[in-house]
């Protein structure tokens, strides 16, 4: 089975990451190797990045520029060479997260992430993203009965609008690659939306 590079995006609370072990097991079950990793992060440099963007507050666009360098790394180190074996890659964020962030929520020019896009990624897209999507007011509800928030987590329900329309944007822009899992709903339901994309691929 030839490699396929998968993404999950989605506001934060929106709860992509309860599901990323089913989605390990549904993968490993066809006898794939899975590669797991995140963004920021991914690489010993770009979880050091990821502790600065988390927690220094910073310029919208030098977070845009700290996000494609871990970027960097991380398909040069973990990415590009997983795909080339023939792995699947199943990434916890990407580059719509800068679209939906960066751009749709602090006022990046979209133009300058398309241009960080094309130089870092070089062609590079996911195969399938996966966009866990739920109403703002539950992500704020659930983010408010979670653990200590981090800097994005601290943003308002205004923020996180933008975020959602920013996503919902990018999945209607690119209708072949996304697939948007309605989130807001009983976890055994998001499972089975889950596995039938996953069974699809
Ligand atoms: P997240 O993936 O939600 O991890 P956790 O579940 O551990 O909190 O946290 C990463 C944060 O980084 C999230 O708030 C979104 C933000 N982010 C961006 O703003 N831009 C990006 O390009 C990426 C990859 C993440």
């Amino acid at each position: 089975m030839a490699a396929k590079f998968i993404t999950l995006e989605g506001m934060d609370g929106a709860g992509k990451s309860t599901h990323i072990p089913n989605i390990i097991q549904m993968l490993t079950a066809r006898g794939v190797e899975v590669v797991s990793t995140r963004e920021p992060g991914g690489t010993l440099l770009g979880e050091k990045l990821r502790a600065l963007l988390l927690h220094e507050s910073m310029h919208p666009e030098t977070e845009t520029l700290l996000m494609f360098a871990a970027r960097r790394e991380h398909i040069a180190q973990v990415i590009a060479p997983a795909l080339a074996r023939g792995a699947y890659v199943l990434s916890d964020r990407f580059t719509d997260a800068t679209y939906a962030y960066q751009a749709g929520a602090k006022g990046v020019e979209a133009d300058k992430v398309v241009q960080l896009e094309h130089w870092v990624q070089a062609g590079l897209q996911p195969d399938i993203t996966l966009l866990f999507d739920v109403p703002v007011e539950v992500s704020v509800a659930r983010l408010s009965s979670a653990r200590e928030p981090d800097k994005f987590e601290r943003e308002s329900a205004e923020f996180f609008a933008k975020i959602r329309a920013a996503y919902l944007l990018r999945a209607r822009e690119n209708p072949d690659r996304f697939k948007v899992i309605d989130a807001n709903q009983p976890l055994a339901e998001v499972y089975k939306a889950v596995e039938a994309v996953i069974a699809a691929l």
